[in-house]
């Protein structure tokens, strides 16, 4: 059995999704050990409260800088024995030497269909404002693993979804996570505790 540790920062409707896949049974040869948010306040930590799950907080703010707050993140990470790790709705990007410890151990869910409105500065709801800027039709979500490049990592799942010509921000956030995020990311996490991921040539095959 897996140990997953999960990284938020706000609502925390993705971790939802997985903690209602784990009680329902789809998440196979994995369980949801610890919550680990970078901010006191999110919601994220209640949803995890609520169901037994071990919480950790570690602010950004309370770090000098991103190498040693990576470091105290790395550092938990290990105490909590995590053999995946999954990052829904984490908004920090953290110093290389956290992944380079955990190759191919890391997921991100990220809410368009990368390569489109992704990097830096494309997260949480400013990712569907540009996406409603450049009037794309489809937009949709996908998870990858988590590489030392920004949304650059492998790509284990990707689900398309239309774009409304009445949607803001908002109503467009809320269909990408309900129709593409909340199913594929469960199943991304499913596919990896059941050792059925292969990375080659920085593409996943399912095996
Ligand atoms: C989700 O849409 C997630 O894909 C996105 O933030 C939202 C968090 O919601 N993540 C990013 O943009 C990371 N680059 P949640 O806290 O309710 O899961």
């Amino acid at each position: 059995m897996k140990n997953i540790v999960v990284l938020v920062s706000g609502g925390g409707t993705n971790l939802q999704a997985l903690i209602d896949a784990q009680e329902s049974g789809k998440i196979k040869n994995g369980k949801i050990t610890c919550v680990i948010s970078s901010k006191a306040d999110a919601y994220a930590l209640e949803r995890a409260k609520k169901h037994n799950i071990k919480t950790r907080v570690l602010v950004r703010k309370d770090y000098a800088d991103s190498v040693e707050y990576s470091k105290d993140i790395l550092k938990a990470l290990q105490e909590e024995k995590a053999d995946l790790v999954v990052y829904a709705g984490f908004m920090i990007i953290l110093d290389e030497l956290v992944v380079k410890a955990m190759p191919y151990k890391m997921i991100n869910v990220h809410p368009a269909l990368i390569p489109s409105f992704c990097g830096k500065g494309y997260y949480g709801l400013h990712v569907h404002e540009e996406a409603l800027k450049k009037g794309v039709k489809v937009t949709g979500a996908t998870v990858h693993f988590v590489t030392e490049v920004c949304d650059g990592g492998p790509i284990i799942l990707q689900k398309a979804v239309q774009v409304h010509d009445d949607d803001t921000p908002e109503t467009l956030q809320k269909r990408v996570m309900q129709e593409a995020e909340w199913e594929i990311l469960p199943q991304a996490v499913s596919l990896f505790c059941e050792d059925k991921l292969e990375v080659k040539d920085n593409k996943v095959y399912q095996k």
